[in-house]
């Protein structure tokens, strides 16, 4: 759902979340005394700010440290450095009561629908847990069928478990269990990536049907940008622990900047069979290094085609890309989260419109997956 266009992103400035400058190094123990002897960077210094009510797309290779970002927004790890800001205070000084308060507010969506689903617990039992580890009172067994409405399974299933389930079933009862305590922020950590492509259209409509019926801000993680160009009202791509370019969706698809973004993007397939012909990919040289030790200077410049000397040397920073100062983008929303920034010294120029989505088939209630 777009942001743009369901006019609920608020003012400038009124974010639900903001990270500054988070970073998680893992440290690495060795020998018998189990010394540090180095640390995985896992998380490099992310900045990034997210308003209400949009959706925010968050890509990168696998080891990338989306993950690890997503565990530190929701303080289920203590980062190295940082802050995450949510609605306008810093949570990592806060006490258990407090995050408590924090937790209904920020949910999290996992990736296998297969190993987050306690195979032990009914589907009641399973979505019906947030609302018993939050004391909310009321007719939970009623609350809990309503939620299995809603994300278009039947309140018959209250009393079965995750393994009579398909997987796109299975990854509505991660939804709904999402939901029972109305958040405001739910992360979606690759959360299709495990199911079949005509499946994935179908939670992902899910999803936006729910970000417009109940008001959510999400965070959508994948690891390649055709998952989440239909979804997100803005994508930021990482690389090794950072964010590398970050821009609204039609700038980040139809001018990319960063030569990273530009190989990612030639990986989609078009659906014009004429223009798939036309398709040149552009496959990177080499793995991706380990966080443990990334290069110095520009740390793409070991698969970069656009290399120089210079980012041997140099680290750019997360540059404007609009030819306006960092933070003063035209328009509406005239904020730092509306800027194009690339972290690259010679960026790629030029682009192409991006293709709108054909339409996707309406999500009907009951449907199944
Ligand atoms: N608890 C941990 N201890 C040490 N290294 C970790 C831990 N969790 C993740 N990592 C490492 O951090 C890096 C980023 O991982 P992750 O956030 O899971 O990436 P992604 O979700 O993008 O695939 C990887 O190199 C991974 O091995
Ligand atoms: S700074 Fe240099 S190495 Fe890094 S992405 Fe840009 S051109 Fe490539
Ligand atoms: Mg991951």
């Amino acid at each position: 759902m777009s942001g743009e266009a369901n006019g609920r992103q608020g003012s400038p400035g009124d974010y639900l979340l903001e990270t500054k400058n988070l970073k998680m190094h893992f440290p690495i123990k060795a020998g018998v005394l189990r010394r540090t002897v180095g640390h995985v960077k896992a998380v490099d210094g992310v900045n990034m700010q997210i308003r209400r009510g949009e959706t925010l797309g968050l890509v990168g290779e696998s080891g990338c440290g989306k993950s690890t970002l997503a565990r530190l927004i929701l303080r289920l790890l203590e980062p190295t450095e940082g802050e995450v800001i949510f609605e306008g205070e810093n949570i990592l000084g806060y006490d258990r009561k407090q995050m408590l308060r924090v937790r209904r507010n920020m949910q999290i969506v996992f990736q296998d629908p297969y190993a987050s689903l306690n195979p032990r617990m009914t589907v009641g039992g399973i979505v019906g847990e947030p609302l018993k580890t939050h004391k909310i009172e009321g007719n939970r067994k009623k609350r809990v069928q309503e939620l299995l409405e809603v994300v278009g399974l039947s309140p018959e299933h209250y009393n079965r478990y995750p393994h009579e389930f398909s997987g796109g079933q299975r990854q509505r009862i991660g939804v709904a269990r999402a939901i029972a305590l109305n958040p405001k922020l739910i992360i979606c950590d690759e959360p299709v990536s495990a199911l079949d492509v005509s499946i994935q259209a179908q939670v992902i409509n899910l999803l936006q049907d729910l970000q417009r019926d109940f008001d959510l801000t999400y965070v959508f993680i994948a690891h390649d940008l055709s998952v989440v160009k239909h979804i997100s009202d803005r994508v930021a791509v990482m690389y090794l622990g950072k964010i590398v370019e970050i821009a609204d969706r039609r700038r980040l698809y139809g001018e990319p900047r960063h030569p990273y973004t530009v190989s990612l993007l030639s990986a989609i397939p078009f659906p014009d069979p004429e223009k798939e012909r036309q398709r040149r990919r552009i496959v990177l040289a080499g793995d991706v290094p380990s966080p443990a030790n990334p290069p110095q200077g520009c740390s793409f410049h070991t698969r970069c085609p656009r290399a120089q000397e210079y980012c041997v040397e140099h680290e750019p920073g997360l540059i404007p890309q609009d030819g306006r100062p960092d933070g003063e983008a035209d328009g509406e929303a005239d904020d730092a989260a509306s800027a194009h920034r690339a972290a690259c010294y010679f960026p790629v120029e030029g682009g192409q419109p991006i293709e709108e989505p054909a339409a996707t088939t309406p999500y009907r209630a009951g449907e199944s997956t």
